[in-house]
């Protein structure tokens, strides 16, 4: 059964006040079903991270409703204490640069946030071997970050991103630094996870190569979310 894992109802952000003041999303309004691919398009600066990290109760928005698995998480304030809780039990994240802690190996980054959240040394070390198997760097658990190609961290990240089973998937241009068929294997990846485990996703991206393997295209235009048809 397909549920609602995003809504978002007139969500508003503006940073600053006054003659400063920049309106980086405009009243958004828009859901997203568990098991949904979607692509967040738009020029530098419309306003993709603003959504994306509103999304991920990273940036606080300035009005409007947001919720996340029919939970009502900002109702004109936060509803909730610990975002920061929230976000380790519910979301996933995947960066950029693949933002691996250095001096952990590669089992040790993926089993931080689940071993955070109280899950035993037994459970996030069997989770952490599978999801790096299916994510075809099963034999690098011993190695370090810079042991690593620039495709095999990302797929690190993507492991580390799934390890606390999160209902929704948020990835800021994850293939940015990947070449051009890495980039895709790594989508087909991202989509196989979203259908297999009712995942809902959103990526930033600006590759249009990658635009099929979408379910649905948001483009934000200078603050603006629009549907675009496929
Ligand atoms: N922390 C911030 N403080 C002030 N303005 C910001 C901040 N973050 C983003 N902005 C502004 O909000 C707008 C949207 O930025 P952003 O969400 O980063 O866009 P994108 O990710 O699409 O490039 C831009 O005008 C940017 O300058
Ligand atoms: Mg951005």
């Amino acid at each position: 059964m397909k549920h609602c894992v995003i809504k978002l109802h007139n969500i508003t952000k503006t940073y600053g006040s006054g003659e400063s003041a920049v309106t980086a999303i405009k009243e958004a309004s828009f859901k997203i079903f568990s098991g949904e691919t979607v692509a967040l398009l738009g020029a530098s600066g419309s306003g993709k991270t603003t959504l994306i990290t509103m999304i991920g109760c990273i940036t606080q928005p300035s009005s409007g409703q947001l919720s996340l698995n029919e939970t009502m998480v900002y109702n004109e304030k936060w509803l909730i204490n610990d975002t920061r809780k929230l976000r380790r039990e519910r979301i996933g994240f995947i960066f950029q640069s693949h933002n691996l802690i250095p001096f952990l190996n590669v089992r040790e980054n993926v089993t931080l946030v689940p071993l955070l959240n109280g899950v035993s040394d037994a459970n996030a070390n069997t989770k952490a071997s599978q999801l790096l198997d299916y994510l075809g760097v099963g034999d690098k658990l011993d190695k370090f970050p810079s042991q690593l190609s620039g495709g095999q961290s990302q797929r690190v990240a993507i492991a580390r991103s799934l390890a606390n089973n999160p209902q929704i998937i948020l990835a800021d241009e994850p293939t940015a630094a990947l070449d051009g068929e890495r980039a895709l294997s790594v989508m087909q990846l991202l989509r196989k996870l979203a259908h297999e485990q009712e995942v809902a996703i959103i990526v930033v991206t600006h590759d249009e190569r990658m635009l099929p393997l979408f379910d649905r295209i948001l483009r934000v235009d200078d603050g603006v979310v629009i549907e675009e048809v496929h």
